[in-house]
């Protein structure tokens, strides 16, 4: 109960307000035993009152009057003449003696707590002013059993009436402070915990709506500082994907530009003087284009943009990757294409391009690593549904870690000088258009990579 703060809150306001009566009860004490006291004084003058009117009274009268007064003596000073006006047998010696004209509060306090804590039964002495200035002094001697009881009976009925205010108190207040404070914090708190599990949703930034100034002053620091933070988390995630889309696009240009090195290779051989001059500058452009794309490729991926797709000639396009791959592959290797002429199919030219040449990259370079003539096939085919591509090549097979990371950026490349992006971004490419990528065989006798592209979202 104590580590909540409405726990926390309760015990004090008890606590608190205890100690406030136990401040009241105090003072309290000192006036009532100085009340008693007093009354004492008065029935005393009265008893003797009746001395006054006859002279001699009989002992059984004056032990009456004596016991009525709840006292044992009584001494009337009046013009220096100190007289023993009723007197009956002290039963213990006195032990002490109490003036009530000048009390300090000090004393009175003192006195009263010590009446009320000293149950045994004192004689003592009582001085004090006559009521109405009859005579100089009035001195009474008393048992203090009397005061001690009446003074318990009293502070027991202010404890009780103070533990029923006190817990009364302490309810309003917890009460108050629980509407007032407590369950709006709560409210704040529950929003902090909905807003860190979405902070980059700006629909989940608080609303401030607290009426309390220092709780509403909160909610609007919270409210800045979270506007704040979703714009920097949008912001970060615009420049991750910025930085993903160039990682991608400088991966394919690299690509693109190598093929383009490969044909101007050819051209520096030229008999055009001025072509063979111009030469050598565009391979050393081309070859600072594709160093630049390399040093770009740390970065992570994204989405790629929505196909645009159109009606194209599977056959020409596979012309085109294989042109450029035979180029690359300098005659080792042979390129076969089993597809009918006239084939057509709905994609995005430029997007199954770069997928078809990722996929024969990729083959022609696990066939130069290996001994042997390499033969990659291209097929593809109309069937039920959708169309199939395949890219099959008689490699050794993707290594261990490039199977077990397929698609995944970054973790599968082994080849040197390669991103490890090439699947994926592939993989990606297919996807946007709906269909698949996917491994159909890997071992020592080569692999094929198949695409699926459905019909039906075309
Ligand atoms: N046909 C294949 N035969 C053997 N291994 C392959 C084949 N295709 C892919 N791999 C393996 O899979 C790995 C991942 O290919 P991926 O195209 O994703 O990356 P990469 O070729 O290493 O780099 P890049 O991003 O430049 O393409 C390659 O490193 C290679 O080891
Ligand atoms: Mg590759």
């Amino acid at each position: 109960m104590f580590q909540t703060l409405s726990g926390r809150f309760f015990i004090l306001t008890v606590l608190f307000v205890v100690l406030a009566e136990v401040l009241i009860l105090v003072p309290s004490v000192a006036r009532f035993r100085q009340d008693y006291l007093s009354a004492s004084l008065e029935r005393a003058q009265i008893a003797s009152l009746a001395l006054e009117a006859e002279d001699r009274i009989s002992s059984d009268l004056e032990a009456e009057l004596l016991e009525t007064a709840e006292i044992y003596n009584v001494v009337l000073r009046r013009n220096e003449v100190r007289q023993l006006v009723l007197s009956s047998p002290i039963p213990a010696p006195i032990v002490a003696s109490f003036d009530l004209r000048h009390p300090s509060a000090y004393d009175l306090v003192v006195d009263g707590l010590a009446a009320l804590f000293d149950s045994s039964d004192h004689v003592i002495r009582v001085l004090g002013d006559p009521v109405r200035r009859a005579g100089l002094l009035i001195e009474i001697t008393m048992s203090t059993r009397g005061l001690h009881e009446a003074l318990v009976a009293y502070a027991i009925q202010v404890l009780w009436v103070s533990t029923a205010i006190s817990a009364l108190t302490a309810v309003l207040l917890f009460w108050a402070v629980r509407q007032a404070l407590l369950l709006p914090m709560r409210q704040v708190v529950s929003h902090m915990q909905s807003y860190a599990n979405a902070p980059e949703d700006a629909r989940s930034i608080i609303a401030p709506n607290a009426r309390l100034r220092e709780l509403r002053e909160a909610q609007d620091a919270m409210k800045s500082m979270q506007v704040e933070l979703t714009g920097a988390l949008k912001q970060k995630e615009r420049l991750a994907q910025l930085g993903g889309a160039v990682a991608k696009i400088s991966h394919d240009l690299r690509n693109i530009l190598s093929s383009a090195q490969l044909f101007t290779d050819r051209i520096e051989a030229s008999e055009d003087p001025t072509v063979a001059r111009l030469a050598p500058k565009l391979v050393r452009s081309i070859s600072r284009a594709i160093h630049l794309c390399e040093t770009t490729l740390a970065y992570g991926r994204a989405e790629e943009s929505a196909p645009q797709l159109e009606w194209l000639k599977l056959s020409r396009l596979f012309e085109d990757v294989v042109e450029a791959e035979q180029l690359a592959s300098e005659g080792k290797i042979t390129f076969t294409r089993t597809v009918a002429e006239d084939l057509q199919l709905r994609a995005d030219p430029e997007q199954l391009y770069r997928v078809i040449s990722n996929l024969c990259r990729n083959a022609r370079q696990a066939l130069e690593a290996t001994p042997g003539q390499g033969q990659i096939d291209l097929s593809a085919a109309d069937a039920q549904g959708h169309w199939w591509i395949k890219v099959q090549d008689n490699g050794p097979g993707l290594p261990e870690r490039a199977k077990n990371n397929l698609f995944t950026a970054f973790q599968g490349g082994t080849t040197k000088g390669g991103s490890g992006l090439g699947l994926a971004i592939s993989a990606e490419l297919i996807r946007g258009h709906g269909g698949r990528l996917s491994l159909e065989k890997s071992d020592a006798q080569g692999s094929i990579f198949s695409i699926e592209l459905p019909k039906a979202n075309n």
